[in-house]
């Protein structure tokens, strides 16, 4: 972290780089009359700039709500594009445009637009992690802090294909009793967990709680005693009178943990292997740095072709009113 708001200077591939970042960003936000919002699988200096810190359903309405004139996402693609999507006028920046998701890559238009066709008379409900174009080919939009709610939403005689992630289309078949056709996307991420070492970690620690996102795999869902979206992990790790957790989610989330229970303590799962690769790959591209260039150069900028911003916006707005 950068320490001095004097103006030493950085020599970075750009140019001159603050020394200190934050104060910079600060300026920068001023001028643009910018809101940066940031997911929990940031950095945690990244969240600790960011004017608002949320799950993907909460990012969406703030998004939604804004009155900034540029939004600087830091988060993922899909999140930036969903922000575009409820904002045509506004300027939306992602510090780094690589910055995707393994989940929305497993599902690409061309054959997911086969898979429809394939089943007629199913209402499409894709969760939020998925392109532009998918949402375009979509009923519904959910995250996974409203699927099971949206789903419940739906009569029961309306056949489903749920879309892209099996591991939260499975979590809602079961939460809902339906049965829904389901895409087999994932994640990366969230399919790395070792439920082996998360047993492991439970004898160790036997008065800890494990709990997890519902994008892990049912073997490691079935040693959770909460399942949830990442808002909905960080609420209950606050409630629960338990002091300990094994957190199956992206260890970014971590950082707010600790931050709202400094007294609990929370061990990250631990990925099949020795890696580091219980961290989003995607989301760790984007950098205090990069968010600073992004903001001065007004560049990476997301944009969309009319034609599917508002093909995929219907589908988003159906999900905000199903969600109230
Ligand atoms: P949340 O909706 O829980 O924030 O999840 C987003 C995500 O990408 C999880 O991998
Ligand atoms: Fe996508 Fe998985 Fe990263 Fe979430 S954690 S953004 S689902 S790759």
């Amino acid at each position: 972290m950068f320490t001095t708001a004097l103006a030493q200077r950085v020599k970075t591939e750009q140019g001159n780089l603050p020394l200190d970042l934050f104060a910079a960003i600060e300026t920068l936000k001023k001028e643009l009359n910018a809101v940066i919002l940031a997911h929990y699988y940031q950095e945690p200096d990244i969240q600790d700039i960011a004017d608002f810190i949320g799950d993907s359903l909460q990012l969406a309405k703030a998004a939604a709500d804004t009155n900034a004139d540029v939004i600087v996402f830091a988060g993922v693609h899909f999140m930036a594009e969903t922000a575009k999507i409820l904002n045509p006028e506004k300027m939306v920046l992602l510090p780094d445009l690589n910055a995707g998701c393994s989940l929305a890559d497993s599902c690409p238009p061309e054959a997911f637009g086969a898979f429809k066709a394939a089943h007629p008379d199913h209402l499409v409900v894709s969760y939020i992690n998925c392109s532009a174009d998918i949402k375009a080919m979509s009923d519904i939009i959910c995250t996974s802090s409203n699927a099971v709610k949206i789903v419940q939403q739906i009569p029961k005689e309306q056949p489903i294909i749920f879309a892209p992630d099996r591991n939260l289309g499975r979590y809602v078949m079961e939460k809902t009793g339906r049965d829904l056709v389901l895409w087999e996307g994932s994640c990366v991420v969230h399919e790395t967990f070792s439920e082996k070492k998360i047993v492991h970690l439970k004898i160790a620690h036997p008065q800890a709680e494990a709990i997890a996102h519902p994008e892990c795999e049912t073997s490691v869902l079935r040693h959770a005693s909460f399942i949830g979206s990442t808002a909905a992990l960080l609420k209950y790790c606050q409630e629960s009178p338990s002091q300990e957790f094994i957190v199956a989610t992206e260890p970014g989330i971590i950082h707010q943990m600790q931050k709202k229970a400094p007294h609990k303590r929370f061990i990250p799962a631990p990925p099949l292997n020795n890696c580091a690769c219980n961290e989003c790959p995607f989301m760790r591209l984007n950098t205090l740095e990069k968010l600073y260039w992004a903001m001065k150069n007004r560049a990476p900028e997301i944009t969309l072709s009319e034609d599917i911003r508002l093909a995929a916006l219907r589908p988003i707005q159906r999900m905000l009113e199903m969600s109230v």
